[in-house]
């Protein structure tokens, strides 16, 4: 059975989406998955988040139609793999988008190349460009990191828009995994308006679990959300593959939509002191 490709997207950089994306596959990797992390933004935070770099190939070639297998290469962490970015990518974006079927290369690439995998998150950059496009209509699931912060629905109709437009064009099949809400703190009001806020508006198909800021220091990349995320996959094989209790990861956008679930209100937009 072909692994599950999860595409970790949100347009607003800065949100955790790399964070998220190499901690849910390291942790699963400690758990004893293959898990692979395909990086798809050409800063490379995921590539070098691993602690790898670019070796010559990179999702360059893997849009360029080189197989999978050449360009995943193991990483310093047991079960973990990476198809590493190069800031070469940045140039890909533009042939994808002159290109007529330019959002389906990844896809194509992923075709049954992903088997030998039992996970594999796609980290998107901060736009909603043909990168991510093309990781949106290759993924089985997308994963909506939302950083507890003002203005933290600002953007998110117009992502959910875009994702119903890949699975009317591209991928019928695209799933909403979740809204994982990341650097929750605990310690101030305005975090935990936003929680209330982000949960008010998008309900169920937020996951229970956040991410709560941690303090930075050495190694801190793969330890963000690491401790909050590994009891989280114990307890229950996953945020991903049931659900963490409060969000229904098979719930489709029309579902949501027809529950009112994804309409953003302005007053989450405005700031508030903490
Ligand atoms: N839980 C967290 N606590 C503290 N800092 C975090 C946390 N998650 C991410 N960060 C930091 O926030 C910044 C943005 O995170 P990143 O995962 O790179 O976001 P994105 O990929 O969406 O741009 C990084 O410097 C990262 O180290
Ligand atoms: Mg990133």
């Amino acid at each position: 059975m072909p692994g599950k490709v999860y595409a970790v997207a949100n347009q607003k950089g800065g949100v955790g989406k790399t964070t998220t994306a190499v901690n849910l596959a390291a942790c699963l990797a400690e758990a004893g998955e293959r898990a692979l992390v395909v990086d798809l933004d050409p800063q490379a935070n995921a590539t070098s988040g691993l602690g790898e770099r670019a070796n010559g190939t990179s999702s360059y070639d893997l849009l360029d139609g080189v197989p999978l297998e050449e360009l995943a290469a193991p990483t310093r962490f047991h079960n973990l793999w990476l198809v590493p970015s190069k800031p070469e990518l940045a140039g890909v974006a533009v042939e994808l988008a002159r290109r007529e079927d330019g959002e389906r290369f990844l896809a194509e690439s992923l075709a049954g190349a992903g088997d030998g995998y039992s996970f594999v998150f796609l980290d998107c950059p901060p736009s909603l460009g043909p990168l991510t496009v093309n990781a949106l209509a290759a993924a089985d699931r997308v994963l909506v990191p939302v950083q507890a912060e003002y203005y933290a629905l600002e953007g998110l109709s117009q992502l959910i828009r875009s994702l119903d437009l890949v699975r009317a064009r591209l991928n019928p099949q695209l799933e909403l995994a979740g809204v994982l809400l990341t650097m929750v703190d605990g310690r101030t009001k305005l975090s935990a308006d936003v929680v209330a806020e982000v949960r008010k508006h998008f309900g169920e198909v937020v996951f229970q679990t956040a991410v709560p800021r941690s303090v930075p220091g050495r190694g801190t990349e793969l330890r963000h959300a690491r401790d909050q995320l590994r009891p989280a996959l114990g307890r229950r094989r996953g945020l991903l593959e049931g659900g963490d209790g409060a969000c229904q990861p098979r719930l489709n956008h029309s579902a949501a939509a027809s529950a009112g679930a994804w309409k953003c209100s302005s007053a989450a937009r405005a700031p508030r002191s903490s």
